[in-house]
């Protein structure tokens, strides 16, 4: 099926690794131009190297998107080169283990900044210009921590939970320009983010063990399976998806 994709304009956050970098893959499969906005230089220039040797097109651009600044002066330079953004997928976010007795002020900043204000920074500078063209996907990545109660990480979950939130506000505020919004929560999922997590636990093997058995599914996600879910709510194949807060995670939300 052709979902469409062939020479949109595609900026997707965090792409230099982990679900970013499957999304950017199979967009440029795709035939999409992909923008890989991301701090991360080494690995960002490494994917899109990786994608423009598939003959795919790729972008890397360097930004953190906490700053409003950046990603207005990222945002800006790729209008100039392509006239229009067609789909924005929010996906750069981070994680901290803690609870409500032992968070602090650094894991605050760190993750708020990045997991909420980035993602508004982000939907804000594209949002300008989306409005402008009449029309505009955005996809925002949240969590199954976002829907649900998860132990000792609660900065985290309500950042995610802030996530959905935004894409509700979102799906209503801006559907009259005809900017589509919806929202993927991936279950845990075989990425950095959650090797770096595992790594730090007391008994790695355990708790890998645990986060599978934690799901009717029984094993983790894999970045392409959430890169997947990601690309057909972005299509017009599914245009009447909106508001939409899709979980992929095996089954944990549900029982
Ligand atoms: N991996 C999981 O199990 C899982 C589960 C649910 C949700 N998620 C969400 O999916 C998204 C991607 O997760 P992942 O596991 O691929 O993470 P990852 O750590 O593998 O990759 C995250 C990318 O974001 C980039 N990034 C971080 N801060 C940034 C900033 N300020 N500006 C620009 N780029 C920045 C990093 O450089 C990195 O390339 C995150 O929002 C995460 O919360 C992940």
């Amino acid at each position: 099926m052709d979902l469409g994709f062939h020479g949109k304009i595609v900026v997707i956050t965090g792409a230099a690794a982990g679900i970013g970098s499957a999304v950017a893959e199979l967009f440029a499969q795709e035939g999409a131009k992909v923008m890989i906005a991301d701090l991360d230089s080494n690995r960002g220039k490494e994917i899109e190297k990786k994608i423009q040797n598939h003959s795919g097109y790729a972008e890397f651009h360097l930004v953190n998107i906490t700053r409003e600044e950046e990603v207005q002066k990222m945002i800006h330079s790729i209008i100039a080169s392509h006239h229009r953004i067609d789909i924005l997928i929010n996906n750069a976010g981070l994680y901290a283990h803690g609870d409500a007795l032992s968070f602090n002020e650094e894991i605050w900043e760190k993750i708020v900044s990045v997991n909420i204000k980035g993602v508004l920074w982000c939907i804000k500078q594209v949002g300008l210009q989306m409005v402008k063209q009449k029309r505009g996907v955005i996809v925002n990545v949240a969590s199954e921590a976002g829907l649900v109660g998860i132990a000792n990480q609660i900065v985290y979950n309500l950042t995610k939970a802030a996530v959905i939130s935004i894409t509700q506000s979102c799906a209503i505020d801006l559907i009259p320009y005809g900017i589509r919004t919806n929202c993927i929560c991936p279950g845990t999922t075989l990425t950095t983010l959650v090797e770096v997590s595992l790594a730090q636990a007391s008994d790695p093997f355990s708790t890998r063990e645990k986060l599978e058995n934690s799901r009717p599914i029984q094993r983790l996600g894999k970045p392409e399976e959430i890169a997947a879910a990601i690309l057909t709510l972005s299509s017009e194949v599914i245009g009447y998806a909106h508001g939409t807060i899709m979980n992929v995670d095996g089954g944990y939300t549900i029982w």
